[in-house]
């Protein structure tokens, strides 16, 4: 594998931001930058073995500091929503900082996705490692606890990467990392539609009109919901009629072998595959999307041209007693994977 570092950008106090560089021997180009802890570049080779851009993302440090799409970058404390921007832990509330009107969403306007990781390289026979460790001060955005965080990145040859989370506290707090790439197998030719999805998932999240959880778990299979198969989005009338911005339970009582998620695309020929230890996916069609950001290659970002498929644990947890506990404790490690295999067929 090759690997290189380049300058992404001068922020606050003279640090700088950088990019690194992974070169794969089967094809797959990946950028990250400490920060946000943010992948900035993924291409992968479709099958006449063109490298095709297959995630949203800019050339420059500016850009994502302007943005507010989260495109690429590492998620915390609290991925996804909590109510009122809000929690109690043992009698005492908590009041988060609010980026939206009625929650909190992503960690806060400056979650971990706007901070400079400390990075640190590992070249080893069978991989590489990029490890990135911020230590989030007690009250940063209202959560209790200093909490060091790592996120590490480890890529194989074989146009694959993992991403682990792991965290510690010196206070009980409340943690769910995840990441915000939004995927375009197509290479941003074609819109989500053109996708297809499967999720090994048996239920999704019921939401309010604040986008919260109501509690409840809708069940997918015969429904317009139920991915078990590889569904070409478009046939389902999603994501125009249906779009999509849930939190999908996925079925850990599933023993076999299968991914958690899959998308293709059939035109590239693009294929990923996800397996989570993490107890949900948010996939997400971009709903939000604008067109007013431009990336890679001139590429205007519209709705619904992309799909974010976001390991977590479920939104709005700490306020959800019957939802898997994102709670924790001195003394415990917090330790989630993700894995991402890419082929093409
Ligand atoms: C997540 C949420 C969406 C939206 C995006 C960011 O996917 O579920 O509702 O907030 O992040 O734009």
């Amino acid at each position: 594998m090759k690997t290189f570092e380049s300058c992404f950008g001068k922020l606050a106090y003279e640090s700088m931001a950088h990019v690194f560089h992974f070169k794969c021997e089967q094809g797959m180009e990946l950028s990250i930058s400490n920060y946000g802890a943010t992948i900035t570049a993924l291409r992968i080779p479709d099958r006449e073995g063109k490298l095709i851009d297959i995630v949203a993302g800019f050339d420059n440090l500016k850009d994502y500091q302007n943005s507010d799409f989260y495109f690429g970058a590492s998620i915390g404390r609290y991925a996804n929503r909590i109510a009122n921007g809000s929690f109690t832990i043992d009698g005492k509330t908590y009041q988060l900082e609010k980026n939206e009107k009625r929650t909190q969403l992503h960690g806060g306007e400056d979650g971990f996705h706007r901070k400079l990781w400390d990075a640190t390289l590992f070249k080893n026979p069978d991989n590489t490692i990029l490890k990135l460790q911020y230590l989030s001060p007690d009250q940063e955005a209202g959560f209790p606890g200093n909490l060091k965080a790592t996120i590490t990145f480890t890529i194989w040859d074989t146009n694959s990467f993992a991403i682990d989370y792991e965290a510690e506290t010196d206070q009980a707090t409340h943690v769910n990392f995840s990441n915000h790439s939004y995927f375009n197998l197509s290479g941003f030719t074609e819109d989500a539609g053109s996708h297809e999805l499967a999720v090994d998932a048996f239920g999704y999240l019921e939401l309010n009109s604040n986008q919260l959880p109501t509690g409840k778990m809708i069940e997918t299979p015969g429904t317009v919901f139920d991915f078990y198969k590889l569904t070409l989005l478009s046939e389902r009338n999603i994501p125009n009629n249906y779009p999509l911005d849930y939190c999908f339970v996925i079925d850990k009582t599933d023993s076999s072998k299968d991914p958690d998620a899959i998308l293709y695309h059939p035109k590239t020929g693009i294929k990923l595959r996800i397996f989570t230890t993490q107890p949900g996916i948010q996939v997400y069609s971009s709903n939000f999307l604008d067109g007013s950001m431009t990336g890679h290659q001139g590429v205007s970002y519209q709705k619904h041209s992309a799909i974010c498929l976001e390991t977590q644990h479920f939104p709005d947890s700490p306020n959800q007693p019957e939802f898997p506990s994102t709670l924790l404790l001195p003394g415990e490690k917090y330790h989630q994977q993700t894995r991402y295999f890419f082929e093409t067929n």
